[in-house]
């Protein structure tokens, strides 16, 4: 047994004050691990699935998943602080990973060379507070670059919280929302770091917090890019953290309706775009039940509930030109999988681009 001082607000009405109250607690040092921690619960859960779906990938892909998480800085354009890039290619030996070929100023990623796992510093504010890089996992810029959003386009992120790839997308007239509150707070705030005030105040951006499944667009409303990165199992945060794990007992139900609601949000992102326009589906999932399964049942269902036909887009090309710094699953049924591997821990990130064709 330890005893802890802990310090706790006290307001007091009457004067409208606050002041700091010194307690001792005893606290019970004891520690009672859950019977069935939900870290062990998903790794008993992707050994079972993912062995017979990923055969003789899965024991490194396992290792990689275990190991820690290698992050790419997304250099933030809207930044003035001066050299970021020299600075993050002198100082931390990270170099340019990915870029736009078309915007090159507006994508840019840096990241740590392959079997090299050092870590970025924070990132530094400018004059104006704004931050000169976000960092992510590089794997997951792929979904937006796939998008391939051009000026003067209409984007709709329809998953957006906590706002890695809105940042990305952020060029356009953007709508981006999130259906839970605290977490479009959270994306507010990181819209707030990374975007100067005045591209805020333009209304160039319009943020909603509303059910991505109820969005009920017309015509007129519809988007020329719809991204649905979508909640999923998060494979490598279940296999590692137990905080907010969708392994957890009490979360049974809700992780096995997880399929149900990304063919939902799917559906609704096909109905949300325009007649021409891409939807690009991704998520951070190995799980073929979340990936391929939810494409082709949203397809299907597109097409004789909604009578809107979609075609899947080929994306071995874009895999071809990023094959020198991610792992790709070999060809799947529809869509790019990134897979975790140690030599350059990024992903699992799945990817698939469908064109909405009436
Ligand atoms: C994988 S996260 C999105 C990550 C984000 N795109 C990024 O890059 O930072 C999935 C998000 O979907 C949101 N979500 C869950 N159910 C939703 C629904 N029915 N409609 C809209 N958003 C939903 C969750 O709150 C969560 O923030």
């Amino acid at each position: 047994m330890a005893a802890y001082v802990c310090t706790r607000f006290c307001i007091n009405k009457s004067k409208g004050s606050i002041r700091f109250i010194q307690r001792r607690y005893r606290v019970q040092t004891k520690w009672v691990s859950p019977k069935f921690p939900a870290t062990e619960l998903a790794l008993h859960n992707f050994d079972t699935s993912y062995s017979k779906q990923l055969r003789g990938l899965w024991p490194s892909i396992r290792v990689a998943m275990l190991c820690e998480q290698k992050y790419g800085a997304l250099i933030n354009s809207f930044s003035s602080a001066p050299n970021v890039i020299t600075e993050l290619e002198r100082f931390n030996r990270a170099r340019t990973c990915c870029s736009s070929t078309q915007y090159k100023s507006q994508y840019q990623m840096s990241c740590f060379p392959k079997g090299d796992i050092s870590r970025f510093k924070p990132a530094r504010p400018d004059s104006s507070g704004i931050l000169g890089y976000y960092l992510l996992d590089a794997a997951s810029v792929l979904p937006v670059l796939a998008l391939d959003v051009q000026p003067g386009r209409t984007v709709l992120d329809l998953c957006a919280a906590p706002g890695g790839k809105t940042l990305v997308l952020l060029q356009t007239h953007s709508v981006t929302n999130d259906l839970s509150g605290s977490r479009t707070m959270r994306l507010c705030r990181t819209l707030q770091s990374y975007l100067p005030k005045e591209f805020l105040d333009e209304n160039k951006i319009h943020i909603t917090s509303t059910d991505g499944r109820q969005l009920r667009m017309t015509e007129e409303k519809s988007f020329d890019r719809v991204l649905v990165d979508i909640p999923c199992t998060t494979d490598k945060h279940s296999a590692m953290v137990e905080e907010n794990n969708v392994f957890k007992r009490s979360r049974t139900k809700e992780r096995q309706k997880l399929p149900l609601l990304q063919t939902q949000l799917l559906l609704s992102g096909i109905q949300a775009t325009r007649q021409g326009g891409n939807v690009v589906y991704s998520t951070c999932s190995l799980s073929q039940l979340q990936n391929e399964c939810v494409v082709q049942q949203a397809i299907s269902l597109a097409q004789q509930e909604l009578g809107i036909t979609v075609q899947v887009q080929d994306l071995r090309w874009f895999a071809q030109r990023f094959s020198d710094t991610f792992h790709f699953a070999p060809q799947l049924s529809v869509g790019e999988l990134i897979l975790p591997h140690l030599r350059a821990n990024f992903g699992p990130i799945y990817m698939c681009k469908l064109q909405r064709m009436n």
